[in-house]
């Protein structure tokens, strides 16, 4: 979960598809586009300014139409909310801000109707401090819950080493009661569980069967690099420079991925194989380079099936050159498991805004769109970026929700920002809440941003992802198609092949401000045709081919065709 403050072609076409082929063998997630919904932002049912599961259920149509496969919800178990949720007082229970478990049901039921699968969040490595399992271990040193939680002794009248949060200050925070420390990665109200002990295991794993059995298609595992620390407690190297909060720069060797990680993934997965409908894992793993990310697959794809990549998401820059290495390795990867990506989601500014160049933001949106949606790779979108929603932060440090944003203002602002309502027509609060006070602020570029205004409007963002979308089911080399680089040397433009049995997609992606001559030599793919057939462009081509031997892309463009 990395920060960064880093700071393009309109109307579209789309040919007739030839229809893809189920393929029985494989998963559904293989082909799924996946959604993640920010329960507290996307819609408002009952007036209260927040969110909740049953405004998700109204909008399952829009969804549907969108061509999401999967919703991932964010955590709306109940929470004191510090972390918004992701402080979990109880597994196995709805947050009476978000409804009830018959609301969960409902809405279940309701997306197996359009056949839309439901994933939860699972937040392994920590609960609240507000859990009972916490209360119970914080109670006594000689609780039965006690090793539950990492509990230690200080060392010359401080904390324990030198682990720092991720949320600043020490990891470690003195509980008087029991003159002990607990551990805590994130912020001091969410303290870390001791995965050593087999009986929070069993307690976990128990989640997981609770919510499978009520209908969840899989989860999304929230920080699971970072379930096990360093038994004899040895100090993190210390790295030149402060953070945000004013704490030293260190590197967090001590902490994370420990090798236990992959005997708890492998037990986890085994756990859901045995649920019918193929339940997916998603990892949030934020991997520095292809090595780790490839351990998250398992030696025998046997742990996680989408492990965030986290490199694809942070390139920060249209660099076809990184993105076509980070391309490339995914698509290599020696597990030989499914590249899973994404650009934006709710710790993350909005990608309109850190990938826009100030001129072409929403040109660059859709060349974003395209670069998310047309590699071999199961996608994971978050609700708003299909609109060209952008990063909207507080104006003042009062206005700051996410704690984060408190401590570190205002070098850090918090995540308020990429979590703002979502944006749905020029109505009040953009459609999201009839209140008259919403949990964060309504983005002023809401009245020309929104579902209603983009769906009318051919050449919107919307309208092109619902293109994109489309063009992942039905084409069959978009759908199954391998991926190949092509033009590797080109330090503009992105271009990559997915090769299918009967016909082959060529993709260019301009990243550049200038409009770039690009040819194509394809015989060695054994494809001998001359010029691609159009299947979408934007901005729209006045051509319904493209000359493989010589073409011109224009800036921040998108040409995408087919040879049969
Ligand atoms: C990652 C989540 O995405 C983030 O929102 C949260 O603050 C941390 N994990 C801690 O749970």
């Amino acid at each position: 979960m990395k920060r960064f403050l880093l700071p393009l072609l309109l109307a579209c076409s789309l040919s007739a598809y030839p229809q893809a082929k189920p393929q029985a063998a494989d998963p559904w997630w293989k082909h799924a586009v996946i959604y993640e919904i920010y329960p507290r932002s996307f819609q408002d049912s009952n007036g209260d300014g927040m969110g909740d599961l049953n405004g998700i259920t109204s909008r399952l149509d829009y969804l549907k139409n969108l061509g999401v496969d999967a919703i991932w919800i964010t955590p709306f178990y109940p929470s004191p909310q510090v972390d918004y949720g992701y402080d979990i007082a109880d597994y196995k229970a709805i947050d009476p801000d978000y409804g009830t478990m018959a609301d969960f049901d409902r809405l279940v039921s309701e997306a197996k109707k359009r056949n839309i699968r439901v994933i939860l969040d699972f937040v392994i490595n920590h609960t609240s401090e507000q859990n009972a399992w916490f209360k119970e271990s914080r109670s006594s040193r000689e609780n039965p819950k006690r090793d539950w939680y990492i509990w230690r002794d200080g060392k010359n009248g401080g904390p324990p080493n030198n682990w720092l949060s991720w949320f600043g200050g020490s990891a470690w925070t003195l509980d008087p009661k029991t003159n002990q420390y607990y551990y805590h990665y994130f912020y001091i109200e969410q303290p870390d569980l001791n995965w050593r002990n087999p009986e929070v295991k069993k307690a976990m794993f128990d989640v997981v069967r609770f919510w499978l059995e009520r209908g969840a298609s899989g989860f999304r595992i929230d920080a699971v690099s970072r379930l096990y620390e360093d038994p004899e407690l040895h100090d993190d190297p210390i790295l030149p420079g402060r953070n945000a909060y004013g704490d030293p720069n260190i590197e967090h060797k001590y902490t994370d991925n420990f090798p236990e990680v992959h005997d708890t993934l492998r037990e986890l997965r085994a756990v859901v194989d045995r649920y019918p409908g193929s339940p997916v894992l998603i990892s949030e793993a934020d991997e520095p380079n292809i090595t780790e990310l490839t351990k998250m697959y398992g030696s025998k794809l046997d742990e996680i099936q989408l492990p965030m990549d986290f490199q694809i998401a942070d390139v920060n820059e249209l660099s076809a050159p990184k993105f076509r290495k980070l391309l490339d390795e995914v698509n290599n990867n020696p597990a030989g498991g499914q590249p899973h990506y994404f650009f934006s989601n709710h710790d993350q500014l909005r990608q309109w805004d850190r990938y826009g160049d100030g001129k072409h933001n929403d040109q660059i949106a859709k060349l974003m769109a395209a670069l998310l949606l047309m590699p071999r790779a199961t996608p994971q979108m978050y609700y708003g970026e299909e609109l060209g929603m952008r990063t909207t932060p507080p104006a003042r440090k009062e206005d700051v929700k996410d704690p984060i944003g408190k401590k570190g203002w205002p070098e850090e602002k918090g995540r308020d920002g990429e979590r703002t309502p979502m944006q749905w027509d020029k109505s009040k609060n953009a459609g999201f809440s009839t209140a008259a006070k919403t949990w964060l602020w309504i983005p002023p570029s809401a009245s020309t941003y929104n579902v209603e205004v983009e769906k009318n409007d051919p050449s919107s963002i919307l309208n092109f992802y619902k293109k994109l979308i489309a063009l992942r089911r039905t084409n069959a080399a978009v759908r199954n198609g391998a991926y190949v680089t092509l033009n590797p040397d080109d330090p503009n433009v992105l271009s990559f092949l997915r090769k299918g049995q009967a016909s082959s997609v060529l993709v260019a992606l301009n990243m550049s401000a200038q409009e770039q001559k690009v040819k194509f030599d394809l015989s060695e793919q054994g494809i001998a045709a001359t010029t691609g057939q159009l299947l979408l462009s934007s901005p729209s081509a006045s051509r319904r081919d493209l000359v493989l031997s010589g073409a011109t892309i224009p800036a921040f463009g998108v040409v995408i065709v087919e040879m049969k």
